[in-house]
């Protein structure tokens, strides 16, 4: 490790939907000792659309990085040797690289406006067969992902057709439209992205790691306008004068929820972490080996350090968790706060009364990919109240994440790690101790939290400080702090369990069809 008598700062900027932080750690150190956040407000243009303005999310981090400067006082601050980048994955955004503007917004991950472009490339599929590209990109077919977004954007904006033409274009996702206007967007700006992102666009082989040719021609998308994919961990360009910490290094990108599967110490093959934000994001580590899942689950790579293999993760992605508790507030008046109270409320009933809230706002994704789903909330008789319905939804996250352990046990039965035995846990919603004991009885094995709230920036931390040239950072869990935990304990049979499950799955079934 390196050791020039300073203290070694490693600074993270974490691009989440709805709220960009920079935050600083001590190397080897778990917990953040300065950060700043901002909310980001979507643009809803339409009904299903959900829009970003990349210029914000270029403010946000500027003003974020600022106020940690202040706070930490420039000379502290100096000692930030290095950055990482963590983001909201898939999200697209497509740029002017001799102005920097962009030519639309970004169009964030769970938009689904593409429903259409889905089913023009489903219909040049054989049967329709929604997993037909699985075996290249490791992705069913579906709008969540960004090339579908791409398409789109190619297709109906026509300043995005033309920057092609006169081959101005250029694409990415967050974590690439940060790199380049940190390292001097027109002047020289960087345009790279790493293999955890670039394996959520669809276009990326998940093999050779490299784009995929045929997913290109698939989608009519030029080669020229895509990053190039490069590693989790190394130095890819320097923060310019432009931006506050200038001459910094950055040297660690990682999609959001494969960052914190790295924050949670899952290491090893057969270790999982789930993460409750907006949506929920369950990542098993498979290692060097690409498991093929036929429930329902996605390959995605987890990380790869440098010139080390891959290792790869089965994932498997929630769109609505916290958003569903958000909806109540903010559409239903259910609530004012969705933190504390969501909890207190929910604690006011001993059940749902037997109601199931399937929140299919925008489809069903993991394991269903269903995008004709649409959220239902049944079982509603004349007792129930709206502490029934809040609890249903926290239920609903829990029943989400019991779907897509079934299906890792299926598609993993035979290793030896699986079922799991136990669930690390980590996100804004595991303050909820109820969401806890809940998820603990519905899957019936213990859920263990994480006490910090920094491990989605942890990870990345930990890739940007260990990156070869940097080196502050010793990357095996026993080196460093290790995070405090609870350990929820399921206290329910398992007979219980299957038969809440069962009347789960009969309301997820109601819920699938609804829009043709
Ligand atoms: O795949 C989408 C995911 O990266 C979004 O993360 O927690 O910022 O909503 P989050």
């Amino acid at each position: 490790l390196q050791d020039n008598g300073h203290e070694q700062l490693i600074g993270v900027i974490d691009a989440g939907t709805r709220t960009i932080t920079f935050g600083v750690f001590i190397s080897q150190h778990i917990k953040e000792i300065s950060e700043y956040s901002i909310d980001v407000e979507p643009v809803v243009p339409q009904e299903g659309w959900s829009e970003q303005d990349p210029l914000k999310i270029l403010d946000a981090v500027k003003t974020c990085i600022k106020k940690v400067i202040a706070n930490l006082g420039e000379k502290r601050a100096k000692n930030i040797i290095t950055i990482g980048i963590t983001n909201q994955r898939e999200t697209t955004i497509v740029w002017d690289k001799t102005t920097g503007k962009p030519l639309y917004n970004a169009i964030v991950w769970n938009d689904n406006r593409t429903d259409e472009t889905v089913d023009v490339v489903l219909a040049k599929v054989p049967d329709n067969n929604k997993n037909h590209f699985k075996p290249v990109c490791g992705l069913p077919i579906s709008p969540y992902f960004s090339a579908f977004k791409l398409k789109w954007l190619i297709s109906s904006v026509p300043a995005v057709s033309k920057a092609i033409k006169d081959k101005t274009c250029l694409f990415g996702t967050v974590d690439t439209w940060l790199l380049w206007n940190l390292t001097g967007g027109p002047d020289g700006g960087k345009h790279v992205t790493d293999v955890t992102n670039a394996s959520r666009t669809f276009l990326m082989n998940i093999e050779t790691l490299y784009w995929d040719t045929q997913l290109l021609n698939t989608f009519r998308i030029p080669a020229e306008i895509l990053p190039e994919i490069r590693s989790s961990s190394e130095i890819y360009g320097k923060v310019c004068d432009d931006w506050p910490l200038a001459g910094a290094t950055i040297s660690g990108i990682l999609g959001n929820q494969q960052s914190a599967l790295l924050g949670q110490s899952c290491f090893k093959a057969g270790m999982a972490k789930n993460t409750y934000r907006s949506g929920c994001f369950l990542l098993y580590n498979t290692g060097t080996t690409r498991v093929q899942s036929s429930h329902g689950l996605v390959t995605t790579v987890a990380y790869k350090f440098g010139d080390s293999p891959a290792v790869y993760a089965l994932e498997g992605s929630v769109a609505v968790a916290g958003a569903a508790v958000k909806w109540l507030r903010d559409n239903m008046g259910f609530l004012k706060n969705i933190g504390e109270e969501t909890e207190s409320l929910a604690k006011e009933v001993f059940s749902t009364g037997d109601v199931y809230f399937v929140p299919a706002f925008k489809g069903l994704y993991a394991p269903y990919w269903r995008k004709d789903a649409r959220g239902i909330i049944c079982g509603l008789t004349a007792f129930s109240t709206k502490q029934h319905i809040i609890r249903a939804a926290l239920e609903a996250v829990c029943f989400q994440t019991r779907d897509i352990l079934e299906a890792m046990n299926k598609d993993c039965a035979g290793v030896p790690e699986i079922p799991l035995s136990k669930l690390y846990v980590d996100g804004i919603m595991t303050k909820n101790n109820l969401l806890m004991q809940l998820q603990a009885d519905i899957i019936g094995i213990p859920v263990i939290r994480a006490h910090s709230q920094d491990i989605t920036a942890l990870g990345v931390a930990m890739a940007a400080g260990s990156a070869k040239g940097i080196e502050v950072w010793d990357i095996n869990a026993e080196a460093r702090e290790s995070v405090p935990i609870d350990t929820f304990l399921p206290t329910s049979t398992e007979d219980e369990r299957d038969a809440r499950y069962t009347k789960w799955k009969m309301a997820v079934q109601r819920s699938l069809g609804w829009v043709s």
